[in-house]
């Protein structure tokens, strides 16, 4: 489908904001002419927030992400509080499997918990297909939010199949995801098949925030980083391609992004995105090296120092922004998700600091 009637870059008066136009590859800057750099935090919705613990009260999550204007709501409230350069749409990468019609909830502390994991090739096969009708309250979500988001862009997201498939095959979060590797040796031909399955309703999820009104799409592969190079590049970068297919033709900046991926990296550039989120333990310019010129930097203030004395982490954006320079464009952000436990005024400093020092 193309993009809905009422999507932001269809708009006559429509200029790309800062944030597309650094993914585009263009360095932004301000009215007066000084240099701007876009910053916005992965998991900038959720704990950290107060008035996200608040809604969140006797309601379940995967829940909280099927009511559209609970997901709306809190969506919008990191971009109120923080005055972040993007929303990030409030949702979870297992928001498709549960709209296929698997068993999977959320459980607080830990992660996403299936009822029955997926360990066979019978069980791959009895993987039902994602009707896109189930995807209705998305759809209304990301118009809801973008309805109210002005002139900030909605990044929508999903998960990358190597990763869903690691919670599906495990059956719960796990750090080497050693079921998971096992099977894409031992049984080619199912690992094919699930990964195809994961492509198909995780495209389908990122399709339709896309169509509906967000302006970049970002894909979590949170867990690539126990991957092998050869691993990587031959048995889940095609799928993780595959997963962008359906959202290429529209127009809107695609991001990568992993956890431990520094050996990875130029692989990850090569599925056709414009630009690479980096972790915290790769420094941007050794990464912009990695990835080579055409490609816009993501990144990669370490989560762990936003629990640490101001001036120290002050030091440390410096670095990252002078560090930034070495891309074709750097869009500020963390290097994986914001911890629960940080504290908000901290992360509101950190976009003040960026935005007066870039
Ligand atoms: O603000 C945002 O970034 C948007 C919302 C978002 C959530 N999950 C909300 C969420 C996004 C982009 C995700 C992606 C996601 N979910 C990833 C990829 C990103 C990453 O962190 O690597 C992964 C691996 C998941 C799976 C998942 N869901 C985990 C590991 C957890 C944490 C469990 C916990 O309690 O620590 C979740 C739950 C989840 N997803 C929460 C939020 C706000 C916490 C739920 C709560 O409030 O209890």
């Amino acid at each position: 489908m193309p993009l809905h009637p009422t999507h932001p870059a269809l708009a006559d008066d429509y200029t790309p904001p800062p944030l597309i136009q650094a993914y585009r590859g263009r360095r932004p800057s301000t009215a007066s002419g000084a240099d701007y750099t876009p910053v916005w935090f992965m998991r900038q919705a959720g704990r950290s927030l107060p008035e996200y613990r608040e809604l969140r009260v006797g309601t379940d999550m995967l829940d909280t992400c099927l009511n559209p204007e609970l997901a709306s709501e809190i969506t919008l409230q990191p971009v109120r509080r923080h005055g972040v350069d993007a929303g990030i749409f409030f949702s979870d990468i297992v928001i498709p499997v549960k709209l296929a019609g698997v068993g999977v909830s959320i459980v607080a502390g830990r992660g996403p918990v299936l009822e029955h994991p997926v360990r066979t090739a019978a069980d791959v096969a009895a993987l039902p297909p994602l009707d896109p009708g189930a995807l209705a309250p998305i759809r209304e979500a990301v118009a809801l939010t973008v309805a109210q988001l002005g002139a900030t862009p909605l990044i929508g997201f999903a998960g990358a199949p190597y990763t869903l498939a690691s919670y599906l095959v495990e059956g719960g979060p796990s750090k080497e995801q050693l079921k998971t590797r096992a099977l894409m040796h031992s049984d080619p031909a199912a690992w094919e098949s699930l990964l195809t399955w994961c492509a198909d309703i995780t495209g389908a999820f990122l399709t339709a925030q896309i169509e509906a009104g967000a302006s970049a799409g970002q894909l979590f592969d949170s867990w690539a980083g126990s991957l092998s190079l050869a691993d990587y590049t031959e048995r889940v970068a095609p799928f993780s391609a595959r997963a962008l297919d359906p959202v290429r033709g529209l127009g809107v900046p695609l991001v990568h992004f992993g956890v431990g991926t520094g050996e990875l990296l130029a692989a990850m550039r090569g599925i056709g995105v414009d630009a690479v989120g980096v972790d915290w333990r790769l420094p941007l310019d050794e990464a912009a090296r990695r990835v080579g010129p055409g490609f816009t930097l993501q990144g990669n203030i370490d989560p762990a120092l936003l629990q640490a004395p101001w001036r120290v982490l002050e030091a440390h954006i410096d670095d990252v922004l002078r560090r930034g320079r070495a891309a074709r464009a750097h869009v500020v952000n963390l290097g994986h998700g914001v911890p629960p436990d940080t504290d908000p005024a901290v992360l509101t400093r950190i976009v003040e600091h960026v935005h007066a020092h870039a």
